[in-house]
């Protein structure tokens, strides 16, 4: 659910940094508000108006239940792009708030509230420093929302913590920490060792005067589980995603090629404790 090309832009330079969080901050707003027209046409067909997919597996909320029940309750969508899991939401019962740092994807969450005539409050911000109360709402969620962007997750999971109420559900999906070591292809050439999983470096790409224009970080699993309970959350499960069979659709490095060997897509079912 990342970036719209598999192979950075001709002239741009890329590699790996130890980039901190403003940088990151930069280049995803670059990044995401002049790719946002490009990436709802090639992948809003598949996510839809009004849909909730957790990834390109096509794994739905509407069959996976990772939210429990949503019904009467205040939604917290995480970087929501497009705002089409919060659409979905409202159809449910939920009252969503979706947020995201790009006006070029709340743009198109407009174009998309246009079309279906659901409407959804749309804020923009940083989820690094969230512009909501304390323990304000009630569950919150994220389909590739900002979690894989920024330089530092465990802020994530934390401004998360403290706007949850007691007992709310965190459930958020990211790119599975294993591709880190991958090639970024679907097929056979993505199924060889290239990079150390324990290579915390940010991929980034800068444009020729040294603007970083694309960054994708990395946690391992360890990690992960670290930022999780270092913000107070409990972890109930990492869901991972199978490649359903049959299925021929490509998505950057997902597909059912490599889809039938490896994971690409982690999904954490964390809970602030209640009481
Ligand atoms: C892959 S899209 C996911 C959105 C939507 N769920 C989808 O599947 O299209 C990633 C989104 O995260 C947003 N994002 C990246 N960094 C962010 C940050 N620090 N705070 C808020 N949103 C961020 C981007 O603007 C983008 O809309």
């Amino acid at each position: 659910m990342c970036r719209v090309e598999t192979t950075p832009a001709v002239d741009a330079a890329y590699g790996y940094e130890d980039l901190d969080d403003g940088a990151a901050r930069v280049a995803s707003r670059h990044y995401w508000d002049s790719e946002a027209d490009a990436y709802q046409l090639e992948h809003g067909e598949f996510l839809g108006d009004a849909d909730f997919v957790w990834s390109p597996e096509g794994l739905r909320e509407a069959d996976a239940r990772l939210l429990g029940d949503v019904a009467g309750r205040t939604v917290l969508e995480v970087g929501c792009g497009a705002a089409q899991c919060s659409r979905w939401l409202t159809s449910q019962g939920a009252r969503p708030i979706a947020f995201d740092m790009s006006s070029g994807q709340l743009r198109q969450a407009r174009i998309k509230e246009g079309r279906t005539g659901v409407v959804v409050p749309l804020v923009q911000a940083d989820a690094t420093r969230l512009p909501f109360a304390d323990a304000s709402v009630d569950l919150a969620c994220s389909a590739f929302g900002a979690v894989p962007f920024v330089a530092e997750p465990a802020a994530v999971m934390r401004e998360v913590a403290r706007v949850l109420r007691p007992g709310g559900r965190w459930v958020f999906s990211t790119t599975h920490p294993f591709v880190w070591c991958l090639p970024d292809e679907p097929d056979e050439a993505g199924m060889r060792i290239i990079h150390s999983y324990f290579d915390r470096r940010s991929y980034t790409e800068r444009e020729a005067d040294g603007t970083p224009s694309y960054v994708e970080t990395h946690r391992t699993i360890g990690d992960r589980v670290r930022d999780v309970v270092a913000a107070g959350l409990e972890l109930l499960d990492i869901v991972e995603p199978e490649w359903p069979e049959g299925e021929t659709r490509v998505w950057g490095q997902w597909g059912p090629v490599r889809g039938e060997y490896v994971p690409s897509t982690s999904i954490f079912v964390t809970r602030r404790p209640a009481g």
